[in-house]
């Protein structure tokens, strides 16, 4: 059994408000193994947010253990947790933010200004990204002369040109129709089975568990309930749920 990419034991993460104590997760424990595409889901307020925000590096708990791709985040200083969050994490959000002033191929462009490449490399590689999403022939467009559909999978190609090894995606459908969403969902479920990213999403569209390998339910900040989605019965049993 391969080391599963994301192993959160007892993960607890509370938010002071005023006088009071928020306990936005509550002894959360669950892996997910490399490649897979898992969902998050449960009603608003769950907890949701604030575990992709720790899976992310961008916030840390406030008990547990978070370890991710081998690195253990909680010890992590924040410089520290900035550089592997660019070398490891791809983010994908509901409303893409892309630079309006950039075109399509210089948004991709972006992440890699953090590394070492040289502006050709920036650029064949950002082109590669475009390829995989499907957009080679939108570089020179900017994103105003996209429709959202193809934004968003301008801002996937973002995410992958870095060549991360975690997804995470916060209600990436949750602007788009039905057909659009479906386009992205594919292209997601493509990236974890056929590129190997493990993909984490919270949506609140039900017929996102058919996309899924499997889905991870919170409620109040409690996980409630782990199951296969579509994607994981149709293949060899999907790895996953409390260690
Ligand atoms: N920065 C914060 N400060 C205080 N409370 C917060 C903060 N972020 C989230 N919360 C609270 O934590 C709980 C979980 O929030 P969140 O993770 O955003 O849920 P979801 O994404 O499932 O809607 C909610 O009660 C929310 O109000
Ligand atoms: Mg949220």
């Amino acid at each position: 059994m391969p080391e599963p990419l994301i192993a959160l034991r007892d993960v607890s993460r509370v938010y002071r408000r005023g006088a009071d104590d928020v306990h936005a997760l509550e002894h959360v424990s669950l892996t997910i193994a490399g490649g897979l595409f898992a969902a998050l889901m449960g009603p608003s307020g769950s907890g949701k947010s604030t575990l992709l925000n720790l899976l992310s590096g961008i916030d840390r708990p406030s008990g547990g253990d978070v370890v991710v791709a081998g690195k253990r985040l909680n010890d992590l200083s924040e410089d520290a947790l900035a550089r592997w969050r660019s070398r490891h994490v791809g983010l994908i959000f509901q409303f893409y933010n892309l630079i309006p002033v950039l075109s399509a191929l210089e948004n991709v462009e972006l992440p890699l200004l953090l590394t070492a490449l040289d502006r050709r490399e920036r650029l064949a590689r950002a082109r590669l990204a475009l390829d995989v999403v499907g957009l080679g022939a939108r570089a020179a467009h900017a994103p105003a002369e996209l429709s959202g559909g193809e934004q968003q999978r301008v801002a996937i190609a973002r995410a992958i040109v870095t060549d991360p090894d975690l997804i995470i995606a916060d209600e990436p459908t949750g602007d788009l129709d039905a057909r659009n969403a479906d386009q992205i969902l594919r292209l997601l479920l493509e990236l974890s089975h056929e590129l190997q990213k493990t993909v984490v999403m919270v949506t609140h569209d039900p017929r996102a568990s058919e996309w899924v390998d499997i889905v991870f339910h919170l409620e109040k900040g409690v996980l409630k309930e782990t199951y296969a989605g579509g994607a994981g019965k149709a293949r060899a049993p999907a790895t996953g749920g409390p260690p």
